[in-house]
C-alpha cells in the first residue's frame, strides 16, 4: 500500500492507495485514533457486487456503524438528500463523536463531505472512492457540496478527510464510460506534469481502457500524487490550484450545451483539444509542439453529440463562469507538456476557430472517430 501525504497549513493528511486492501481500512481508522461511531454513506449500487464486503468493514463490537444507502447519480448531490442525511444522523444518536465514510464515487463524496463539514460543524470524514474520477481527482483536496438551483456545486466547503482510502480492485466493476471519464482527468495530469508521464499514458492507453492493473494502479498513483501536490501549495485555489482547470472552461459549456448527455471526462478530454488549438491561434505552441501536444488526445472514442454544439452558446456560457472578471473570457492554457498558462484571455474569433478545430480533428484525423 502506497501512502501519499497532503501537507497543508493547518492539517496534513495521507492518501493510501492499493489494490485488493479494503479489510485494512477498519485497522486504519483505529490506527489514526478517529471515532468508532461510523456513518456509512455508500453508493447503493455498489451493494450488488461489493455489499459482502462493505458490510464487514467496522463491523465488530467496538462499532457502533449505521449504512446510509444514497441513490446513484447526480440528482443525489441535493439539498432533500442532505436534509435525509441530517434526519437519520441524528434519529440513529449519531453527535459530535461521529466519523462520516464515504464509499462511492464523486457524487458520494462530495454530499458526504458537505454533510461532514457542516453536522454539528463538523465532524470527522473519511473519503472511499469507489470511481477513477473520484480516485484521481474528487476525494483529494476537501471540495465538498451540493447542487441547487440547477447549478452544480453551488454550495459547498472546503473540508478536509481525515484520510483518502484507494482501493483500486473496486474498478474491476467499473462500466467503461464512467471509466473513461476518469482517464479525462488522468488525461490531463499527463498534460501538467512531465514527458515521462505523458508518454506512459500514451503509450499504456490500450492498457488503460482494458483496467490492466498494473498500469491502472501507477496513473491512478500518479494521478494522486500530481494532485496532492498541487493541493498542498494552493488549498484554497487562490493560484497554482488554477492549473488543475486545464480544458474545463470548455468543458464545463459543453456540458451545460448538451444538457449534461455526456461524461464529465469526454467534456474534459474536448476541451483540452480545445485548449491546445486555442494555445496554437494565440501562438503559445508552434506547429510542432502541437503535433506531440495533441497525439495523445487521438487514442480516444468521444461521443458525436460534441459535432452538434453551438458555438454562440458554448461562447455565451463560457462568458458566465465564475472565473471572468470584466465580461472577458479567460482559459488555463498550454505551452507544452508541464508548462501551462493561467488566466488567459481570448477573443471571440479565436475561440470559435479552436472550436472548429477540435471538432475537425476528432471527426478526420483521430483515427478512431467519434462513437
Ligand atoms: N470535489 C471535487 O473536487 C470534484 C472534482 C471533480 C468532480 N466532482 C464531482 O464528482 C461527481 C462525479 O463523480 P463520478 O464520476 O465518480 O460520479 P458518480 O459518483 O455519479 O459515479 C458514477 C457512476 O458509477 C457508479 N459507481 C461508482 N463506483 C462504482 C464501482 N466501483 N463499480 C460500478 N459502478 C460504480 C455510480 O453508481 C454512478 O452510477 C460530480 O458531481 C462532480 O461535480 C467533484
Amino acid at each position: 500500500m502506497e501512502k501519499i501525504l497532503i501537507s497543508l497549513k493547518d492539517k496534513s493528511y495521507p492518501v493510501y492507495v492499493g489494490n485488493s486492501i479494503l479489510e485494512q481500512l477498519t485497522y486504519l481508522v483505529d490506527g489514526h485514533n478517529l471515532p468508532k461511531n461510523i456513518f456509512v454513506i455508500v453508493d447503493e449500487s455498489l451493494m450488488d457486487v461489493w455489499g459482502p464486503k462493505i458490510k464487514n468493514i467496522f463491523f465488530d463490537e467496538n462499532y457502533k456503524r449505521h449504512l446510509y444507502f444514497l441513490k446513484p447519480g447526480e440528482h443525489s448531490k441535493s439539498y432533500l438528500e442532505l436534509n435525509k442525511i441530517y434526519s437519520s444522523l441524528i434519529n440513529n444518536n449519531f453527535g459530535r463523536d461521529t466519523l462520516i465514510a464515504a464509499v462511492g464515487g464523486g457524487v458520494t463524496g462530495d454530499l458526504a463531505g458537505f454533510a461532514a463539514s457542516t453536522f454539528m460543524r463538523g465532524v470527522n470524514l473519511i473519503q472511499v472512492p469507489t470511481t477513477l474520477l473520484a480516485m484521481v481527482d474528487s476525494s483529494i483536496g476537501g471540495k465538498t457540496g451540493i447542487n441547487f438551483s440547477k447549478t452544480k456545486n453551488m454550495i459547498g466547503t472546503f473540508y478536509q478527510p481525515q484520510f483518502v482510502f484507494i482501493d483500486t480492485k473496486f474498478l474491476d466493476t467499473l462500466p467503461q464510460k464512467e471509466l473513461l471519464s476518469g482517464l479525462g482527468e488522468v488525461i490531463k495530469y499527463a498534460y501538467l506534469s512531465d514527458e515521462n508521464f505523458y508518454s506512459f499514458v500514451k503509450k499504456n492507453f490500450d492498457k488503460l481502457i482494458r483496467k490492466e492493473n498494473e498500469s491502472i494502479n501507477y496513473v491512478v498513483t500518479k494521478s494522486a500524487i500530481i494532485k496532492a501536490s498541487v493541493v498542498s501549495h494552493d488549498e484554497k485555489e487562490s493560484g497554482l490550484r488554477q492549473i488543475l482547470n486545464l480544458g474545463h472552461t470548455f468543458a464545463h459549456a459543453f456540458e451545460t450545451e448538451l444538457n449534461f448527455k455526456i461524461k464529465h471526462g469526454e467534456a474534459v478530454i474536448a476541451g483540452i483539444i480545445s485548449a491546445i488549438y486555442l494555445s496554437r491561434n494565440m501562438n503559445i505552441v508552434n506547429d510542432s509542439t502541437l503535433t506531440n501536444l495533441i497525439s495523445l488526445t487521438a487514442k480516444v472514442k468521444l461521443p458525436k453529440q460534441l459535432a452538434k454544439i453551438n458555438f454562440e452558446n458554448v461562447y455565451k456560457i463560457m462568458l458566465l463562469d465564475k472565473k471572468n472578471r470584466n465580461g472577458r473570457i479567460k482559459f488555463v492554457l498550454i505551452k507544452n507538456i508541464g508548462e501551462v498558462l493561467l488566466g488567459v484571455e481570448s477573443g471571440k474569433p479565436e475561440i470559435f476557430s479552436a472550436l472548429k478545430m477540435m471538432i475537425n480533428f476528432i471527426s478526420k484525423e483521430s483515427s478512431n472517430n467519434w462513437i
